[in-house]
């Protein structure tokens, strides 16, 4: 005879424990737990003292979860097999199923402060949404830049930089925008929007700064790699926005986020993680969701969703630089980093070029120190 019990934690979550073995004809009590989830929108669903059921009860319990968002406890093998059959998460404690759901919970929060974020306005991100247009042409984004001086003053001092200075000088606004070509206007209007985002997030100056350093590193090593330029671009992108989570994290819950900075700073832990206790989730989960509400390309919301954890495999090309520039960072700034030496020698190889350093540390100083951006306003 299976046994139901409630009990409702601090934070006001319910957890259900289901005792004993479920009988698939015991109708009393499906419908008793079929009652309690009629009333909550989530519960965690202790399974630890469950001791057997078909697979219809797993069944019945997936349908459940249509309704009330179920995080399930249980260590036990075949349960979890079970369970990932009918598509339910499992969790080996209260406390990880517990801060999981806290992490829906701050997911669905940011996510509807997000839609009142003006951001998609922005001159610069309207100006990106017609560049990935396939019938783009100069003469349009010359018509949508025209009466705005700061942009028009931008590609003109940008054409006529020694990054890019040809023999002769662009004089004109269409001149500049051909000589700088499509990925490197694209480059500015992203630096803008960049900057845009950081303003709405009221990122602090220091925050500002990483990506940047980020960015001209992470380019560095791309370049340093014989990376193409269309790759150095990308991963230029991806060091400035990398973090783009984390900004928007410390923005709508900025005491909880003072909490992260103190956990990361006194007990040496990656941002990351500190993220995940306070909150259940973390930066790059939030930054994902970020780049798909503005409709970032797929390579940098792969870089944004995974520059701490370097598990898809096939964005590493792109992710690796990113990784191994924002932990060098970390560690020159004394926070808490992950070593990436080993990962910067596996993107050379990827490469297939020699790791052309051997005093890392020294050169990647030195490049921070010499950069060059012309992009950076
Ligand atoms: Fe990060
Ligand atoms: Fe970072």
């Amino acid at each position: 005879m299976a046994e139901l019990q409630l009990e409702t934690l601090s934070g006001g979550v319910t957890q259900v424990s289901i005792k004993g073995k479920v009988n698939d004809l015991d109708h009393q009590f499906l419908s008793s737990v079929s009652n309690v989830s009629k009333k909550l929108s989530h519960i965690l669903m202790d399974l630890s003292g469950f001791q057997g059921g078909s697979e219809k009860f797993f069944t019945f319990l997936s349908e459940l979860s249509e309704r009330t968002k179920m995080k399930i406890i249980t260590q036990d093998k075949e349960v979890i097999s079970s369970c990932q059959v009918a598509g339910l998460p499992t969790f080996p404690s209260v406390k990880s199923a517990a801060l999981s759901l806290a992490g829906d919970e701050a997911i669905g929060l940011l996510k509807s402060k997000l839609r009142d974020v003006p951001i998609l306005n922005t001159e610069a991100y309207g100006l990106l949404t017609y560049m990935d247009q396939p019938d783009w042409t100069f003469k349009k984004i010359e018509m949508m830049v025209k009466d705005k001086p700061g942009l028009c003053s931008q590609i003109l001092r940008i054409a006529n930089s020694a990054y890019f200075r040809r023999s002769n000088k662009a004089e004109t606004l269409e001149q500049a925008m051909v000589l700088l070509g499509h990925s490197n206007l694209r480059q500015i209007f992203f630096f803008n929007f960049y900057f845009s985002v950081g303003d709405l997030f009221r990122a602090q100056k220091e925050v500002i700064r990483h990506g940047q350093d980020c960015s001209s590193l992470a380019e560095f090593i791309c370049k340093a790699a014989e990376g193409s330029p269309d790759e150095c671009a990308k991963v230029r992108m991806g060091g400035l926005l990398h973090d783009i989570g984390s900004q928007a994290l410390s923005f709508f819950f900025p005491q909880q986020y003072e909490k992260v900075r103190a956990i990361s700073k006194n007990e040496s832990k990656l941002s990351y993680v500190a993220e995940l206790l306070i909150f259940g989730t973390e930066h790059q989960k939030v930054g994902s969701i970020l780049a798909e509400k503005w409709n970032f390309p797929a390579y940098l919301s792969g870089i944004i969703g995974d520059h701490h954890y370097l598990q898809a495999e096939t964005w590493n090309l792109f992710t690796l630089p990113v990784f191994c520039a924002n932990n060098f960072l970390h560690e020159r700034d004394n926070i808490p980093f992950a070593p990436y030496q080993k990962n910067l020698e596996d993107y050379f190889s990827l490469k297939k070029k020699e790791l052309p350093w051997q005093d890392i540390k020294a050169e990647f100083s030195k490049a921070l120190a010499e950069k060059v951006n012309p992009f950076e306003l």
